[in-house]
């Protein structure tokens, strides 16, 4: 499984990048507000340290704004990912983006059909937000195994990207499903390499070394 960095802070993708794990990285609107550098420089900042697709995501509603907005957002570096909301203005505007070789990452998924919808129109990524569908209640989960399937029934290429990820064990599961990516916010990546066990371990080699003859 592929795993992207879900932030559009510049020092976490610098230091995850550094620990040789990182495919990619997404970022949203709300990511992007929280950093103080402007728009532009930061995406092409951020493009340069990342080994991989970076999804920028576009703000206008109307197709022919979004393709406009889109290709301006490709210009900026060779390995952009344009994130499109899915909707029907969205899905127009991904068929045009998607024959022109733009890669697109369908975002704001919550259900396969919509998922079903954007591969059809040939996006790239599709993103469904599983933590935002378990904080209503409903099984987030549940919507990335229908994917998987549909997916695997017709050969689509999309790949499924599991975003909206909230802890560590969201990442067990989206691993289990065969999803092709999980996109994981910084904290959460820290967390998976932990286990006190192993914490426990190294202190007990350590001091057993020392007493060691040499
Ligand atoms: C994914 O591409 C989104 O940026 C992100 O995963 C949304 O996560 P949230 O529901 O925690 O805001």
């Amino acid at each position: 499984m592929k795993i992207f960095l879900d932030t559009a802070n510049l020092k976490q993708i610098k230091e995850a990048v550094s620990w040789g794990i990182v495919d990619g990285v997404t970022t949203n609107p709300t990511l992007v507000s929280k950093e103080n550098m402007k728009f532009e420089d930061l995406i092409k900042k951020i493009c340069k340290v990342v080994p991989g697709p970076v999804s920028v995501e576009s703000v206008s509603t109307k197709a022919k704004d979004i393709i406009q907005e889109a290709r301006g957002l490709a210009k900026l570096a060779d390995n952009i990912a344009v994130k499109i909301p899915i909707g029907l203005e969205g899905l127009k505007a991904t068929k045009v983006l998607a024959s022109e070789g733009i890669q697109i990452n369908t975002t704001l998924i919550f259900s396969s059909n919509q998922a079903l919808l954007a591969a059809k129109a040939g996006t790239a990524f599709v993103s469904p937000f599983i933590g935002r569908l378990d904080d209503i209640s409903q099984e987030g989960m549940v919507v990335i195994d229908e994917i998987v399937a549909i997916f695997n029934n017709y050969g689509f290429e999309t790949e499924i990207i599991v975003a909206s990820v909230r802890h560590p064990l969201h990442v067990v599961e989206a691993a289990l499903t065969g999803a092709d990516i999980a996109t994981i916010p910084f904290s959460v990546l820290e967390k998976m390499i932990k286990h006190p066990l192993t914490d426990i371990g190294i202190e007990k080699f350590l001091k057993d070394w020392s007493k060691v003859k040499r």
